[in-house]
């Protein structure tokens, strides 16, 4: 076999078209598969030599010469065919090339349905341990923030209309809470992920008695997959891990929109450092959200994958087919986004300065206290929808006379309700209304900075 000639070119009469062969090539993409496809190639070499297939001398040459081949990729002193079509064929070639016809023989009991499938899983095997490093790493910025934040009030929203009064630190445990939720996801993905297909060779498995279980074991899998049509067909896995990434993505562009309305001059909550903002070549006041604007824009690209995936695996029938070749760049780019955008928010997020006093100014300007005056009226005897009813009135008084509640005087309030005393004030105030709600999962300060050191409990050191 020379390097250019198709390993499988036995049976052809005529050379591959030269658009087919572009077209159904995969090197150009799929070489990025290179490091995982010898690593598994070695361990196969090294199962071979156990059962008998391969003496020691022909083990060792094989994984010497892959050894050296991982070491000329390293150094981009490879040529990648594109006659040969992908990624394991071009290994394979260059292997037969530096150590001769031993190298033939690495092939024997596998084929490349379940040599791809196992290279795509230790590849995603790997990226998800480096995408969860990634995460917990943001959530360590996160948690930091938080408890820099752990007494500043800003409004809470819902219908993104000013609720009630909360903690700055509160809201960005919120995002840690996100983001806890999406590692446990990847790392559960992960047991499925971590199942081995070689062995399965094209689909039936191999009139070789392979020892699977070694096999496995070298290189890092759980077990081997148990049914041999089913590993080397389903993707089942990827789609998952596109799923995980996509709820990670999404959450990603929740905190991202709120970064951008906080940074606007509307709301001023929040300041990005310059270096994570651009400005405008026409608008010289100007300073872009752009990190996060782009985070936003990101999860377009990856929910997409997740859907190209779902696509690409809806209706094939059993086992391997062409299509599958069709994962590989979307599982790739969802890697790139995701990292990236961590990346980038975890770089961010510990220079983010809170503006407290406009945080603060909103919370007194948007009546975020009037549930702390229902809840005043019914510990004074009021049922809670006639209290509801008297700070409603309350509060069309203050919109009417463009002042919050606790701008209002004894008398005005008394007029609404005569059990009003002048211990009102007191949970008037934004502090008193936070540091009230101070049970398990709450917003006030001391909860925070519990939830904090929960927080930091179960992160990863590093
Ligand atoms: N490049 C192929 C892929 O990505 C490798 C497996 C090819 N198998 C085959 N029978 N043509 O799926």
């Amino acid at each position: 076999m020379s390097s250019e000639q198709k390993p499988w070119g036995g049976r052809f009469s005529e050379a591959t078209d030269a658009f087919v062969e572009a077209f159904t090539a995969s090197v150009e993409f799929d070489r990025r598969l290179a490091r995982h496809d010898i690593q598994g190639s070695i361990a196969h070499a090294q199962m071979l030599q156990r059962i008998g297939v391969l003496t020691e001398k022909e083990m060792h040459a094989i994984v010497r010469g892959l050894e050296d081949i991982a070491g000329d990729i390293d150094r981009g002193d490879f040529h990648w065919s594109l006659q040969l079509e992908d990624v394991h064929m071009n290994i394979e070639a260059r292997l037969v090339d530096r150590i001769g016809e031993t190298g033939k023989k690495l092939h024997t009991g596998r084929s490349r349905n379940d040599q791809v499938a196992t290279d795509l899983r230790l590849y995603l095997r790997e990226a998800v341990d480096l995408i969860c490093r990634d995460l917990a790493r943001l959530q360590r910025a996160l948690v930091d923030l938080a408890e820099r934040e752990a007494d500043t009030i800003m409004p809470g929203f819902t219908h993104l209309q000013t609720a009630q009064p909360i903690t700055f630190g509160h809201h960005l445990l919120a995002w840690y809470e996100m983001l806890a939720r999406d590692r446990e996801r990847l790392q559960d993905c992960r047991k499925r992920i971590n199942v081995m297909p070689l062995g399965a060779a094209a689909l039936a498995g191999s009139s070789f008695p392979l020892d699977r279980h070694c096999t496995a074991q070298l290189l890092g899998f759980d077990r081997p997959a148990a049914n041999s049509l089913d590993a080397v067909s389903d993707r089942d896995f990827a789609i998952e891990f596109a799923a995980c990434a996509s709820l990670l993505m999404m959450h990603l562009t929740r905190i991202a929109e709120e970064l951008v309305l906080w940074t606007s001059s509307q709301f001023a909550f929040v300041e990005l450092p310059d270096k994570f903002c651009t400005g405008s070549s026409i608008m010289p006041q100007k300073k872009n959200p752009d990190v996060p604007e782009l985070v936003r824009g990101k999860a377009g690209r990856v929910f997409g994958h997740l859907f190209g995936l779902l696509t690409l695996m809806k209706s094939q029938p059993l086992a391997y087919n062409k299509d599958n070749q069709e994962d590989k760049e979307p599982v790739f780019d969802t890697v790139d986004t995701l990292r990236a955008c961590l990346r980038a928010f975890a770089d961010m997020v510990p220079h983010i300065r809170a503006n407290r006093d406009e945080m603060r100014l909103a919370a007194s300007r948007g009546y975020a206290t009037a549930t702390d005056l229902a809840d005043y009226l019914v510990r004074k005897g009021l049922a809670f929808r006639d209290a509801h009813e008297v700070v409603g009135k309350a509060v069309r008084l203050g919109v009417e006379t463009r002042r919050d509640l606790a701008a209002l005087s004894l008398g005005e309030l008394q007029h609404f309700c005569e059990l009003i005393d002048d211990d009102v004030f007191a949970v008037l105030t934004l502090d008193g209304s936070v540091s009230a709600r101070d049970h398990f999962g709450g917003t006030a300060p001391i909860r925070v900075r519990e939830a904090v050191a929960e927080a930091r409990r179960h992160l990863p050191a590093d």
